[in-house]
């Protein structure tokens, strides 16, 4: 009898682990079904069984002490097209989430889910390479905890809430590759300094970039491919730290001569656009530029002698009005 009830007891152990030692917690192991339900059991979530502990399903991490539910991870190496539907409003259900991210499902629609606004420990949202539509929304603003926002190369439109500049902690945005229209917010001048690095590229944003820039610092800005007009120049200036400045392929119209560039620039990208002037002296001054893009613009004068500037080729300078000097011809 001993033995047999000892083989019982062995065998729970074996066959039983939810029972002994599910770690997971019954509230977000609940949500998280009723999320694979909303997008129809995809074949990605395969191993939320129900018998299991939560902790150990793929795409989705505990914390080390409450197991609770920090982070849920849905993403595909490659476009997965068997995955269908919307963000499920029952993401917004697992209140202690500090990553979100929905990546490379083409096949994922709908706009931003509201829900996700109950999220207020979320730091890191991304939803990229999916087909979510309609408006950037105001209510990010709220989740005052994002360090990451990542919404980029889906199909998202309408302008670009000024309230995200009320986002305390962000390190990084990324809207580009979208729909976007209007202009870049005069707010965005007003995140706390050095301000996240602003990628907006590739999308119809229009209008003056505004003067308010000239008060952060981010790393890394990328407004490339878009239809902005006029000054830039307050992107730089000699006392900030960025390292990367593309505005590339824009209408932008300003007299270069003028800017003084931070010595950090790693790559300066200014090709088509409408800029006059010529190429300031203090950019020979800039040591560690790897990339480097004046052409189709209307610069004139001599290109100055000297640092990195005679390292890019005739294809960095060609198609202005007048420039003249190594790599290209000499002036006379
Ligand atoms: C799509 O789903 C089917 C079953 O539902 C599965 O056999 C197939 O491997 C899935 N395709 C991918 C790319 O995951
Ligand atoms: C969005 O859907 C279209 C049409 O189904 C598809 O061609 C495109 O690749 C999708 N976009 C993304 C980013 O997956
Ligand atoms: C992109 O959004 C528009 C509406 O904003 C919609 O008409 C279009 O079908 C969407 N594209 C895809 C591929 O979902
Ligand atoms: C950099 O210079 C600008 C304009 O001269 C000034 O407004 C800004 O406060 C300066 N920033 C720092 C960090 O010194
Ligand atoms: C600079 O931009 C022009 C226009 O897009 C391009 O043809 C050229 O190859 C670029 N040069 C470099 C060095 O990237």
């Amino acid at each position: 009898m001993v033995t047999v009830l000892r083989l019982w007891f062995v065998t729970l152990l074996l066959f039983s682990p939810v029972a002994l030692s599910e770690l997971c917690n019954p509230h977000d192991k609940k949500v998280l079904l009723q999320i694979k339900n909303d997008l129809n059991n995809p074949y990605l979530l395969a191993s939320w069984n129900p018998d299991t502990d939560c902790c150990q399903w793929y795409c989705v991490e505990c914390h080390p002490k409450t197991h609770r539910i920090t982070s849920l991870v849905i993403l595909s190496s490659v476009p997965e097209t068997n995955f269908s539907g919307q963000i499920p409003p029952s993401v917004g259900d697992l209140p202690y989430l500090e990553t979100l991210e929905f990546h490379k499902l083409p096949k994922l629609t709908g706009p931003i889910q509201p829900t996700i606004a109950k999220l207020t420990k979320l730091k890191e949202l991304y939803i990229s390479w999916t087909n979510i539509s309609g408006p950037v929304p105001d209510f990010l603003a709220q989740l005052t905890n994002l360090q990451f926002l990542d919404l980029s190369f889906n199909n998202l439109s309408g302008p670009i809430p000024s309230s995200l500049s009320r986002l305390p902690n962000l390190l990084s945005l990324r809207l580009d590759r979208n729909r976007l229209i209007g202009p870049i917010p005069d707010s965005f001048g007003s995140f706390k300094r050095p301000g996240p690095s602003l990628v907006l590229s590739h999308n119809q944003l229009s209008g003056p970039i505004p003067a308010s820039l000239s008060n952060i610092d981010p790393q890394r800005i990328d407004f490339s491919r878009n239809k902005l007009e006029g000054d830039a120049s307050m992107l730089f200036g000699s006392n900030k730290t960025t390292q990367m400045v593309d505005v590339s392929r824009n209408l932008l119209a300003f007299d270069l001569s003028r800017v003084e560039f931070p010595t950090s620039l790693i790559l300066l990208d200014l090709n088509h656009n409408k800029i006059t002037g010529k190429i300031p002296v203090g950019l020979t001054a800039v040591d560690f530029l790897q990339g480097f893009n004046v052409s189709y613009n209307r610069l004139c004068g001599e290109i100055p002698q000297g640092g990195r500037l005679q390292k890019f080729d005739v294809d960095s300078y060609f198609h202005n009005k007048c420039l003249c000097g190594s790599p290209l011809p000499s002036c006379n």
